[in-house]
C-alpha cells in the first residue's frame, strides 16, 4: 500500500500537531489508528515505512525494516516526554551499522556455539557472525529483513502485526518458519509483544526484542545510575566467546545479584572474571519463575532522576542483561549525539543462549504442528 498523505495529515491534525510533507514526521493520535509514512529506501529500492502509534500516553515509532522500534517516548514525573530507546535517524545507518538497535531478533536470540547444532541426528551449520559463533540469527537475521506490517485498532488497544517468512535453509536453519509478531499499546500505555511462529520441519526458535533502554532519554549519557532489579537467583556463566559453560551459577555474593535492586554501576567494576571477559554485564539470568503460562514480572528498571520506570513481565525462562559494553562512541543516534559504552542497556527476554547444544537447558525445538509462542509486556511508570 502506498502512503496516503491525507491519512497522515488527518492523523496529525487529530493529535494537534503540524503535518509535514511526505517523508516528514507523521503523528498518530492517542488510541487512534497507527499512521504509516515513508522512512526511506534500501539500496535495492525497497521502501521502508515507519509506523507511528500512540496509546495511554506511550508513543511508538516502528520501522518495517527489522521491526525496529525507532523511538519509544514516555513521560517523566513532570509529564515531560523523552525517547528512551536508542536508534538512528535514517535507514542507511540501520543497514550500515546497527548493533540491533530496537530490532526483532531471530531465528535465534543470542549465541549458538560455533554456529552448529544437531537435531534429530542431523547436524546443521549456521551463518557465523560473531567470531566462531552465530549471534542473533546470523549475518542477516530478522533484524535485517523487511517485514510486512499492518496497523490495527481492537477495542481499546492499538497495534501492529508484523509478518516475516524465513525460508528453509535461511542462515542455515532448517524449515520454513512463518513468524508473526504483534506489538500492542494498551489504553494504559503498556507495550506488549506477542511472538508466534510455525514451521514445516523441526527447527530451533528463540525470538526476542533488542531494545536499548536509557530512561533518562537516548543520548543523555550513562545508565550506570539506573536502578535494576532482576528476579533471578542464578545466571549462566560463559566462556570467553560468551557461550554458556552449562553451569547455572548462584548470583548470591557476586556482582550478578540484582534480586534486591541496585544501580547498574554499583558493582560493574567489581572485576569478577565473568565481567572482565564480557566487558561488563552480558549474561543470561535464569529467572526464578521459570517458564510460565502467562507473563510474570521479572525485572524493573528505574531512572531516579526522571522517575521513569520500566517493568518487564514475560513467560520466558531467561533474561539477557547487556550493559551496552560494545557502544564505543562511533555511532551517532537519532537525537544527534554519539553513544558511548554504557549509554543504554538491553533486557532481552529469551530462552537461554546456546540451548540447541545444551541438553540440560529448556528446549528451543519447534516441530511441525506446534506453535511457538512467547509474550513480553513492558509497563511504564513515573
Ligand atoms: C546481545 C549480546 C551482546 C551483543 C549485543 C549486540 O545482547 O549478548 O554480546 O552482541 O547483543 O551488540
Amino acid at each position: 500500500m502506498e502512503l496516503n498523505r491525507r491519512t497522515v495529515i488527518a492523523g496529525a491534525a487529530a493529535a494537534g500537531v503540524a503535518a509535514t510533507a511526505l517523508g516528514g514526521t507523521a503523528h498518530a493520535s492517542d488510541g487512534g489508528k497507527p499512521v504509516k509514512s515513508l522512512f526511506g529506501k534500501l539500496a535495492d529500492g525497497t521502501k521502508v515505512y515507519r509506523w507511528s502509534l500512540q496509546n495511554g500516553g506511550t508513543r511508538l515509532k516502528v520501522l518495517s525494516y527489522g521491526g525496529v522500534v525507532q523511538s519509544l517516548e514516555i513521560p517523566d514525573r513532570h509529564g515531560r516526554y523523552a525517547n528512551v530507546s536508542l536508534g538512528f535517524g535514517s535507514v542507511d545507518e540501520y543497514v550500515a551499522s546497527s548493533p540491533y538497535f530496537g530490532a526483532l531478533i531471530g531465528r535465534y536470540g543470542n549465541r549458538i556455539g560455533k554456529g552448529r547444532f544437531t537435531l534429530d541426528g542431523k547436524s546443521y551449520q549456521l551463518s557465523v557472525n560473531d567470531g566462531v559463533n552465530s549471534l542473533h540469527g546470523g549475518a542477516k537475521g530478522f533484524d535485517k529483513r523487511v517485514w510486512d506490517v499492518e496497523g490495527f485498532v481492537k477495542g481499546s488497544d492499538v497495534g501492529l502485526y508484523l509478518h516475516y517468512t524465513s525460508v528453509d535453509g535461511e542462515m542455515g536453519y532448517p524449515g520454513t518458519l512463518k513468524v508473526k509478531v504483534t506489538y500492542t499499546l494498551t489504553r494504559h500505555g503498556d507495550w506488549r509483544i506477542d511472538y508466534e511462529a510455525v514451521t514445516d520441519k523441526a527447527t530451533v526458535v528463540n525470538l526476542t526484542s533488542h531494545m536499548y533502554w536509557n530512561l533518562a532519554g537516548e543520548g543523555s549519557g550513562t545508565i550506570e545510575d539506573h536502578e535494576l532489579t532482576i528476579a533471578a537467583s542464578r545466571y549462566t556463566p560463559t566462556d570467553t566467546g560468551l557461550i554458556p559453560t552449562g553451569e547455572l551459577a548462584k548470583v548470591s555474593g557476586t556482582p550478578f545479584d540484582f534480586r534486591k535492586g541496585k544501580t547498574v554501576g554499583r558493582d560493574i567494576r567489581a572485576g569478577h572474571v565473568q565481567q572482565v571477559q564480557a566487558k561488563g554485564y552480558d549474561h543470561n539470568w535464569v529467572l526464578d519463575k521459570g517458564i510460565t503460562a502467562r507473563p510474570e514480572h521479572v525485572a524493573t528498571l528505574r531512572d531516579p532522576r526522571s522517575g521513569r520506570t520500566l517493568h518487564i513481565a514475560t513467560d520466558q525462562p531467561g533474561l539477557q542483561f547487556y550493559s551496552g559494553n560494545f557502544l564505543d562512541g562511533t555511532l551517532t543516534g537519532s537525537g544527534g549525539r554519539t553513544y558511548r559504552q554504557g549509554d543504554a542497556l538491553c533486557l532481552e527476554t529469551q530462552h537461554f543462549p546456546d540451548s540447541p547444544n545444551q541438553a540440560a537447558f529448556p528446549s528451543t525445538v519447534l516441530r511441525p504442528g506446534q506453535v511457538y509462542r512467547s509474550t513480553t509486556v513492558h509497563t511504564f511508570g513515573n
